[in-house]
Parts: structure tokens; sequence; C-alpha cells
């Protein structure tokens, strides 16, 4: 049987929001491929100092873990995804930094998310937005575990450009222009709201992207 391309879609959309088994294998090395950069630069945008404890939501590999640990001197990075995979792949990748207690990985699901009130400095989520429903309910999240004076950073990929993607057009992912998630972030009680959008090269194609950056 020959896969067209609607079945690979349906097939492979769900392992971008939580990766699991030969596929999910498949969805982080496209990940890894990828996303490094956009990783790189809500990780740089939301200016990651000593003493920070900071929370990256949906890690997924983990590179953006180790890139926050190396700007966090003597502070904490906490991890969290709901996919035991990239618990798995992402504990190895940071594994000295795990053993040295500077990298803690939770298993576990942003709503509810298992932390306290007011306990992270700054929290980035790199193409995660795609994959709440109700965003309302995880923003409420990140803005209840923010200290007061906190930043969040968010990346994700223009609607038009991931519309122009095969599989994100399975029901899977929620797009967004810049103005629709200025405004979800904006009814969720964020201030300062500020954004930035780029265009990207990957494989050949032109990724638009935006980067915001939310003040509690
Ligand atoms: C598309 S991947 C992005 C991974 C990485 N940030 C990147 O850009 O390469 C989305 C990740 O977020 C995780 N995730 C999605 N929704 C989540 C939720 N509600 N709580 C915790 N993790 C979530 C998935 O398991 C997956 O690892």
């Amino acid at each position: 049987m020959i896969l067209n391309s609607r079945l690979l879609a349906n097939l492979l959309a769900p392992q971008f929001r939580r990766p699991s088994g030969i596929l999910g294998m498949y969805a982080a090395r496209f990940m890894t491929g990828r996303n490094i950069p956009r990783t790189e630069w809500a990780i740089d945008k939301c200016d990651i100092r000593t003493g920070h404890v900071v929370l990256e939501i949906g890690f997924g590999p983990g590179y953006g873990l180790a890139m926050a640990a190396a700007r966090a001197a003597d502070g904490t990075v906490y991890g969290l995804d709901f996919s035991p995979a990239m618990v798995r792949m992402a504990s190895r990748r940071n594994r000295d930094s795990v053993a040295a207690g500077k990298v803690r990985i939770v298993n576990g699901d942003l709503s509810p998310a298992p932390f306290a009130a007011d306990f992270f400095d700054r929290i980035v989520a790199v193409n995660v937005a795609y994959f709440w429903p109700k965003p309302e309910r995880e923003l409420s999240e990140i803005k209840r575990i923010l200290k007061p004076d906190g930043k969040a950073a968010f990346y994700l990929s223009d609607k038009a450009s991931m519309g122009a993607s095969a599989f994100t057009n399975t029901g899977v992912f929620t797009k967004y222009t810049a103005e629709e998630f200025r405004l979800v972030l904006s009814a969720c009680g964020f201030g300062a709201i500020e954004s930035e959008t780029r265009t990207q090269f990957v494989n050949g194609n032109e990724v638009v992207g935006h980067c915001f950056l939310v003040m509690k």
C-alpha cells in the first residue's frame, strides 16, 4: 500500500503535539533540524540572567533546556513536557546538567501546571501554543506561575506559512497571525506585549515566524 500524503499527514501531525514511538522519534528529528534557531531566538528574547529560575514548556528534544542552562548562571532551569518519549530524549541530551541539579525535567501537563504561583523569572514556549485548544486556560497557568516581574517568550510560525504544509491542515494545529495571537495574550491580561517577526529559510522554504515577549 502506498501512503498518500493526507494519510501521512494525519499520522504525523499528532506526533508534533505529543511525540511517541517510532513516529515520535521521526518528529523529534524533524524538529531538531528546523527549530534550534527559533528556540535560540525566544531564549535570547527573554533575557535570562544569573540566578534566574527558568521554565521551558514543551521542550521536545531538549536543546532549549541546554541553551537556557548556559545562560542562567547560578540559576535553575525546569522543563515541562507531557511526552514521556521527549522526557527521555531531553534527559539524555542534558544528562550532566540533570545530574548536577541545574536542569530539572518534569513529565507533566501545563494545564494545570505542577508548580507554585509566582515561581519563575522566565518562561519560554517554542512551537507549543498551536496545541492549546483553549489557549486562555494554558496562558492563565503561565501567568499564575510567573513571578510578578517575570517575562515569558513564545515562538510560533505564522498561520500563512503553516497553511502551506500538508500536516498542519489536519486539525491538530491552531494557527495564528501575529495579530490573532496578540489578541489572545491581551485577553489573558498580559501586559507590555512585544513581538518581532522574522522570515527564515528552512530546507528551501520561506517560513514567517513571530516571537512574543510578555510581562505578567
Ligand atoms: C512541536 S513540539 C516543540 C518542541 C520544541 N519546543 C521545538 O520547537 O522543537 C511540542 C512539544 O510540546 C509538548 N507539549 C504540547 N502540549 C503540551 C502541554 N499541554 N503540556 C506539556 N507539554 C506539551 C509536546 O509533548 C512536544 O514535545
